[in-house]
């Protein structure tokens, strides 16, 4: 698809246009990926965090929240939480928090991988790459790291580098790639300054990277950071500034899946806080795959605010996890068996029917 030809789409409005969009996106999917809806768990481990991104509300200077880092058993506990719940993976996510060292890290990883079955997903933010070759070393399968948007002045607007050292997040993706991680992208929809062009922008560069996973979510505003306060904003001429509306959203998602087949797209957090009542299910019916419960233990749930009212507020449990898979079966899907890492399609056998 060109990049007219997505913006055209991230423009639409009429609503049967729209149906036939999500029908394409939903025929994707199936032909692709299938009716597996990989789950992932997600634990958040630390809410420190060295950075100051514009938007984040566990940005170093945020007084106002309480900082935790979860201990060693705590994070083996959740994983084996994961497997027992038949959760295929675990993600480790947390702030780009250097109180998490290196070797620290890398013993916990080792533990998991020998302890369990479930695959280790990393979020843990621009690490050097001896860490992250480390990790990786250790046995660790993922990393996620969204780079949030291609157009370079609302990057650097909003994301203020760490000492002498260049945020790059493109470059990092393509050598996570290269020491063998599958690798995830993304970006946030309606970051103020955000234009339509620089979106569809961005979707092309799923492609061009051949992201094994992308991430979206809408911008949600957080009241104590620089861009909720209105500070750090300089939104786009009205006509072009993206909105970051939970339809908006759905559309990137679904313009993703036709561009990126094959990817391991998730339903995300953000998208259910928008629309506490049809986000998710949205999500998996307009292109996503993957859906990632919180198995975060309460107490320190609270204050991973990224941004307010986070969906996700239910205590992990043999009774969330069925009603999960119950949703997900009047969906006509089925949970995902095994690690549901990204499946390469054979291509000897001709094109994709799509
Ligand atoms: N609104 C929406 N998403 C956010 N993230 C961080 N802060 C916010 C916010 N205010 C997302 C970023 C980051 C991911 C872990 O969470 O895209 O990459």
């Amino acid at each position: 698809m060109s990049l007219d030809a997505l913006e055209g789409w991230l423009r639409e409005e009429d609503a049967s246009r729209l149906e036939h969009l999500w029908r394409e996106a939903d025929a994707v999917r199936r032909a692709n990926v299938g009716d597996e809806v990989h789950l992932r768990g997600l634990l958040e481990i630390s809410n420190y965090c060295a950075r100051e991104c514009g938007y984040c509300g566990i940005r170093h200077s945020n007084k106002k929240l309480a900082r935790y880092r979860m201990s060693a058993d705590e994070i083996l506990d959740g994983a084996r939480l994961a497997e027992k719940y038949g959760y295929g993976t675990v993600v480790v996510q947390g702030g780009e928090d250097y109180g998490i060292e290196r070797e620290w890290l890398a013993g916990i990883i080792r533990r998991i991988k020998a302890e369990t079955k479930v695959a280790v997903t990393l979020s843990l933010g621009e690490r050097p790459d001896e860490d992250l070759r480390s990790w990786r070393e250790a046995g660790a399968d993922r990393y996620l790291l969204r780079f949030e948007t291609s157009d370079p002045e609302v990057y650097a607007r909003i994301h203020p580098a760490l000492g002498a050292r260049p945020s790059d997040r493109l470059a990092i993706l393509k050598r996570l790639s290269e020491m063998g991680y599958e690798t995830g992208g993304g970006v946030m929809v309606g970051i103020p300054g955000q234009t339509y062009a620089s979106l569809a922008r961005d979707i092309t560069i799923f492609r061009e990277c051949d992201f094994d996973m992308v991430g979206v979510g809408p911008y949600i505003v957080h009241p104590d950071t620089p861009l909720g306060r209105g500070e750090w904003s300089a939104p786009a001429a009205p006509e072009n500034q993206v909105p970051n509306t939970e339809t908006m959203t759905c559309k990137v998602v679904a313009l993703t899946r036709i561009v990126c087949p094959e990817a391991n797209l998730p339903s995300t957090t953000a998208l259910a806080t928008v629309d506490k009542n049809h986000g998710r299910e949205h999500g998996l019916q307009r292109g996503a795959n993957v859906v990632m419960p919180n198995l975060t233990p309460l107490k320190y749930r609270c204050l991973y605010e990224i941004y307010p009212a986070k969906a996700g507020t239910e205590v992990a449990s043999d009774a969330f996890r069925s009603d999960l898979v119950g949703r997900l079966e009047q969906m006509g899907r089925v949970p995902g068996k095994g690690q549901g890492g990204r499946r390469r399609r054979d291509t000897s056998t001709g094109p994709a029917p799509h």
